[in-house]
């Protein structure tokens, strides 16, 4: 079956592939969510339907469950395993310092739990994901339905002393519908274009009664591997290493699909 990858799904694809490869086997591993999740979650399958390795998923959604349980990848709960060698996952931004905004998949409050019970967390992205400044990207915050409104209110009144560029807050809907997380809370989309301070509004939206999580990971992440349309993939980490690995070639994809007949 031929699988001809666009510009982006390869760099998203080469990204995975590398993350894929750097797991070991006896690992716990958090599986993240979202098309670059999706990726790694494919070649994981593969190494460890051809090679044998032996790893413990634990899934930061519904969706990467269900997909891992169609590949064939062995799965636990967070609460079965409590601690985790390695959580691969996918980001919307991310800084130099690798700080990240997540959560366009609505999963971040399971991502950030499963992110930081790992001992190391890996970022998968395509290189259009690196930022000078978080903020373009509309901040997702988790928020209970019970007084959402009010919760939105009181996040909108503390963003008028923080240095941001917008302040537009919407509750994200699916089908017409408030959008239901995998934890049944909604998601409120922060508008600001630009977050000057990340650190300090993470801190302050989560003392807002009302809300759960924001999707601001501040000093969770080790490693981002960035993935280029080319097939180049970089390896940056918190101390600003960076190693650039030579990788055009790009394999069959058939196998990367048997499991699920894709
Ligand atoms: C899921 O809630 C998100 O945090 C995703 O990890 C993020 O949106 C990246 O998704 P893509 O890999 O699909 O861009």
């Amino acid at each position: 079956m031929a699988h001809d990858l666009s510009p982006i799904e390869t760099a998203k694809f080469v990204a995975a592939r590398h993350a894929a490869g750097m797991v070991e086997s006896g690992m716990r591993v958090g599986l993240g969510t979202g098309s670059t999740a999706d990726w790694m979650l494919r070649c994981l399958a593969e190494r460890v339907h051809t090679e044998g390795l032996r790893v413990i998923g634990v899934p930061t959604s519904r969706r990467t469950a269900d997909l891992a349980a169609d590949l064939g990848i062995p799965l636990a709960t967070l609460d079965e395993v409590k601690w985790l060698n390695l959580t691969i996952d996918g980001a919307d931004e991310f800084d130099a310092d690798l700080n990240l905004i997540k959560g366009g998949g609505a999963a971040l409050l399971r991502e950030k739990i499963v992110a930081t019970a790992s001992d190391r967390m890996i970022v998968i992205a395509d290189a259009a994901k690196e930022v000078a400044q978080l903020g373009a990207f509309p901040l997702p915050v988790e928020v209970i339905p019970f007084g959402w409104q009010t919760t939105r209110y009181l996040i909108e009144d503390m963003l008028v002393g923080m240095d941001v560029l917008g302040n537009r807050c919407h509750l994200r809907l699916a089908d017409d519908n408030p959008l239901l997380t995998d934890e049944s809370n909604h998601i409120i989309d922060l508008y600001l274009n630009r977050i000057g301070n990340a650190r300090h509004l993470a801190m302050l939206l989560n003392q807002i009664p009302g809300v759960v999580e924001n999707g601001l990971f501040i000093d969770i992440c080790d490693t981002v591997i960035i993935g280029h349309a080319d097939g180049r993939v970089i390896v940056r980490d918190r101390t600003g290493a960076t190693q650039a690995e030579d990788r055009s070639d790009l394999p069959d994809l058939s196998n990367i699909f048997a499991d699920t007949g894709d």
